[in-house]
């Protein structure tokens, strides 16, 4: 057994710097063969050690987090069910309302998968479906009245109130994302006359655009108080004519195409 010369500390000291940094190598092992100094072994054996256990924690930190991740996923999506469970509350105070928030969701999900969009933006379009009227949680008796009331000032102010109402409920659910922009601008029109921004074209977010499409063509074909519900045919046909002013027309060829291709409710 010989001394350590000061080439071997060197490169030893070198291994250990490249492991400071995070490269694990298994060029310590080399120094702790026969031939080299007892010192050099000691270090070059308990520097392997110490590799070891922290490869190993670093694996455990791994794991956890993908743990986490599952877990903080699973946790979004139980506080978004139930956030849709409360939407689906407002079926019980509106005869028209209930399945809506549904049928939207299925054709906006429909369309935006047509026109391309990712899973994840599909799953936010969807959700923000579901969500898109939640606002309406807080109209009074009154707004849900069956009599064909003539809409006094009071009930359409707050009528258009329900897309921001709809935000401040949702808006502490960060994670959501565009979601609440979807709820947020379900009521803008094309052309800068809608409500609540009165935002033109596409400053209205696509998600948004796409809701209000399906929207639309719900509101047409289901039976309501004050009419029948249109034929398909002729839901076409106006949503054609307020594509460009009100709807992206794009968006409406698309959608109808979808329709023709899979069918309504
Ligand atoms: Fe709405």
């Amino acid at each position: 057994m010989h001394e350590a010369s000061e080439e071997e500390i060197r490169n030893l000291i070198d291994i250990i710097e490249a492991v400071a940094k995070g490269n694990y190598s298994n060029e310590v092992m080399e120094f702790t063969k026969p031939g080299h100094s007892e010192m050099i072994q000691r270090i070059a054996e308990a520097m392997g050690m110490m590799m070891v256990r922290v490869e190993a924690r670093e694996v455990r930190l791994e794991q956890l987090i993908d743990e986490l991740r599952d877990l903080n996923a699973l946790l979004q999506k139980n506080i978004t069910q139930t956030v849709i469970t409360i939407a689906n509350a407002l079926g019980a105070r509106d005869k028209y309302t209930k399945g809506h928030a549904y049928r939207v969701s299925v054709y906006s999900e429909r369309l935006a998968r047509k026109v391309g969009l990712s899973d994840e933006e599909v799953e936010k379009i969807r959700i923000g479906s579901v969500l898109h009227d939640i606002g309406k949680i807080g109209f009074s008796d009154r707004v849900f009245s069956d009599e064909d009331v003539s809409i006094s000032e009071g009930i359409f102010e707050e009528i258009r109130n329900h897309p921001k109402i709809g935000v401040d409920i949702l808006k502490d659910l960060t994670f959501l994302g565009p979601v609440l922009d979807y709820v947020h601008y379900h009521h803008e029109s094309l052309d800068g006359t809608g409500y609540p921004g009165g935002l033109k074209g596409e400053e209205i977010p696509v998600g948004a655009r796409m809701i209000s499409v399906a929207d639309c063509f719900d509101a047409i074909t289901t039976d309501r108080s004050y009419q029948k519900g249109r034929t398909m045919e002729e839901a076409f046909a106006i949503l054609r004519k307020i594509g460009g002013k009100n709807l992206s027309p794009e968006l409406v060829e698309a959608f109808i195409e979808d329709i023709k291709e899979k069918g309504m409710f």
